[in-house]
């Protein structure tokens, strides 16, 4: 499990916070998912299941939608090859999509909303395709669509000791009886972290993309204050083509209770950048 901790804040704090604290998924509800094998759309897929929404996701290559219906994905689409909006519309049916998490936004946007049903939520999370689009707002109206955008970083620590606090109560159980498990895809040695951090710029290859080095953490599980609030604090102190360094805090009862670490290097000890350990 410790490897896996790294996995877990930027992915599944986002996704508890976008699905369901901003757009309510519920059971029985349908969720669209881009990017179903990236680190986000995993743990979207996982959790969306764990509540019992049907999921449809997009993945750019056969391998990966193969790897998303293997993680419970309801349907996986190759966005590349088939016809993504035609699909989905046929398996979500009459009643429409009832909550998009999307990462890709620019021209995806209009067929986002085109899928949504009545009263549907649209969270964006990212502008991977572009951040500005022509818009026709007619069915944002005429289907009382709500759309959200959110991003994880610059929130307060109340608002991240919200989220940490949320997703200790819900999902913390889940990874503890491994109903829902971050994936890991491969781990390198500190000492080969540019490689690592190569292989994650180049991203949309081959293969699912999830990559960690192996860092430095200490962990033991967070306890609830009496106000039940967790505090954490994550953040990327730096990251480049090179390097990226980041550091996250969870702390209960005013002290730290678990620290995790990470440096993806690629620079000799003595350099500016290599610090903080
Ligand atoms: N707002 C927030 O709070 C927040 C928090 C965390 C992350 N994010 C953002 O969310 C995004 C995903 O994060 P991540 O770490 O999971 O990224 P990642 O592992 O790098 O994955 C990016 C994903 O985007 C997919 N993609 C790119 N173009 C696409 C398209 N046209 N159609 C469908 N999918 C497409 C890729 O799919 P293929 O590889 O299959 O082509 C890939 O799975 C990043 O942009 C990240 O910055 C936002």
């Amino acid at each position: 499990m410790l490897q896996r901790l790294p996995a877990i804040p930027e992915n599944y704090f986002t996704v508890y916070y976008n699905l369901f604290t901003r757009s309510r998924l519920a059971p029985g509800e349908t969720l669209l998912v881009h990017g179903g094998s990236s680190g986000i759309g995993l743990a979207a897929i996982q959790l969306a299941k764990a509540c019992g929404a049907t999921v449809i996701t997009t993945a750019g290559t056969d391998e990966k939608c193969a790897f998303c219906e293997s993680a419970g994905a309801d349907k996986a689409v190759n966005y590349r090859t088939e016809d993504w909006p035609g699909i989905v519309r046929e398996i979500a049916g009459k009643t429409k999509v009832d909550v998009v998490l999307d990462m890709v936004a620019g021209d995806y946007i209009q067929k986002n909303i085109d899928l949504l049903g009545r009263d549907g939520r649209y969270a964006l999370i990212a502008f991977l395709g572009g951040s500005t689009a022509e818009v026709n707002f007619g069915k944002v109206m005429m289907n009382r669509l709500s759309i959200s955008g959110s991003t994880l970083r610059p929130q307060s620590l109340d608002e991240k000791a919200r989220i940490a606090s949320d997703v200790e109560h819900t999902v913390w159980p889940m990874f503890e009886n491994k109903t829902v498990r971050p994936h890991i895809h491969c781990t390198y040695p500190l000492k080969q972290a540019a490689q690592a951090h190569h292989l994650m710029m180049k991203g949309g290859g081959e293969l699912p993309s999830t990559v960690t080095a192996d860092y430095s953490v200490k962990m033991k599980r967070p306890t609830p204050t009496e106000k039940g609030k967790i505090h954490l604090v994550a953040k990327i102190v730096e990251s480049t083509q090179d390097r990226a360094t980041v550091e996250a805090e969870l702390e209960a009862d005013g002290k730290i209770c678990a620290t995790c670490v990470g440096t993806f290097v690629a620079v000799k000890p003595g350099h500016p950048a290599y610090h903080r350990w």
